[in-house]
């Protein structure tokens, strides 16, 4: 018997993605992004990502159904991100999700969308592991989780207490004035710096706070120091170099996010790391992070970059593992939720 061809719906932040996923085989994922509208402001606009979300939805849509040829009888479920997001956006995917499920009569799911950040993995990869560590880094997320079943069973075992990685890489774009966002602009600057010109501390790496903290990160200490580092060097008219800078950096970031995951793997006896989030794309923690668990003999999974910045396949990813794993599918009125715990992975009926 085939596996069920699922739809899913992505619209939680600036990118309006859709997706059609069977078992581990991505049929086609078309995103929309309404990027390019924010870089004047310097952030997101949630008003005008709702507003591109509505314009955009119906044309990705058809274009994806068109690409390959599919009908909506075809489709066999449906799955949305139900959160964590900007809550005009998720409402504009959820309304556009439910009024195709209803119309069509196929079952809906309202997924996490940051766990499918780790599902999205099995399209590249293959089957996920039974059990894995999940390290999910993006814009708005650095945590690190246990994952027993991405269907039924996530554990949080850490997280940033303050910005995450995605964040404070954007924040220290904006203090070397590099476009917005920044994260990509600083990555391409540290790799040709020097990574131990200069040390920038490591939040909750000592003494008491490492052990209360074992698998939590800050990093806003960190953007602390590079702000203070630039105002005194502007200061002493020494040179600067934006390269060192990004370097030292990104390498106290990185430092921070690779030693605590390997630690999570082996405190918890799993063999394997997968990594998701758009900050995945940064050089040195691909690096570093394959570097610390080849020697610690864990296996890192880390999908392509097109996989690792929001998209419909993540989501659609996580509707078939709901599936395939007998998860009932969501009520018809659950509403977006923009804080959605990452221990929730999907909308369970009342
Ligand atoms: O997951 P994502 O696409 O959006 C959410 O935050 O949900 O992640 C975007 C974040 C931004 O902060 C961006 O600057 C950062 O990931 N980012 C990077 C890189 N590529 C994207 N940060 C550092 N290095 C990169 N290569
Ligand atoms: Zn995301």
């Amino acid at each position: 018997m085939t596996e069920p061809l699922v739809l899913g719906i992505e619209s939680t932040c600036d990118e309006t993605g859709v997706a059609l996923v069977r078992g581990c085989e991505l049929l086609v994922d078309r995103t929309a992004t309404s990027m390019d509208q924010y870089a004047r402001y310097g952030g997101i606009i949630p008003e005008i990502a709702s507003r591109a979300h509505l314009e955009t939805f119906l044309p990705t849509l058809d274009s994806a159904l068109d690409e390959v040829g599919v009908g909506f009888d075809e489709i066999d479920a449906i799955a949305v991100a139900a959160g964590p997001g900007l809550v005009g956006s998720l409402t504009v995917g959820i309304c556009a999700a439910k009024a195709l499920a209803s119309s069509l009569g196929k079952p809906l799911y309202g997924v996490n969308h940051v766990i499918g950040h780790l599902a999205v993995d099995k399209l590249a990869d293959g089957p996920l592991p039974e059990r894995f560590i999940g390290l999910v880094v993006s814009g708005g997320h650095s945590n690190i989780l246990l994952v027993e079943n991405i269907a039924t069973d996530v554990r949080e075992l850490g997280g940033t207490l303050d910005d995450a990685a995605g964040e404070a890489f954007d924040k220290v774009g904006r203090l070397l004035d590099l476009p917005y966002p920044g994260g990509p602009h600083v990555d391409r600057l540290s790799q040709a710096g020097d990574l131990s010109a200069i040390r920038f501390p490591r939040g909750l790496a000592a003494g008491k706070d490492k052990e209360r903290h074992k698998y939590d990160f800050s990093f806003s200490g960190l953007k602390t120091a590079v702000a203070r580092y630039l105002e005194g060097a502007r200061a002493s008219g020494e040179k600067i170099s934006p390269e060192d800078v990004c370097a030292g950096f990104s390498e106290a970031v990185n430092d921070s996010l690779t030693s605590k995951a390997v630690r999570a793997a082996l405190d918890n006896g799993c063999g394997t790391i997968v990594v998701g989030g758009g900050f995945s794309a940064n050089s040195r923690l691909r690096a570093l992070l394959a570097e610390r668990a080849d020697a610690a003999g864990i296996e890192v999974r880390l999908p392509p970059l097109r996989f690792c910045t929001d998209n419909g396949a993540q989501i659609a990813a996580m509707g078939t593992e709901l599936l395939a794993a007998g998860v009932a599918p969501s009520d018809w009125d659950f509403s977006p939720d923009s804080g959605m715990p990452l221990t929730q992975t999907s909308m369970l009926p009342r």
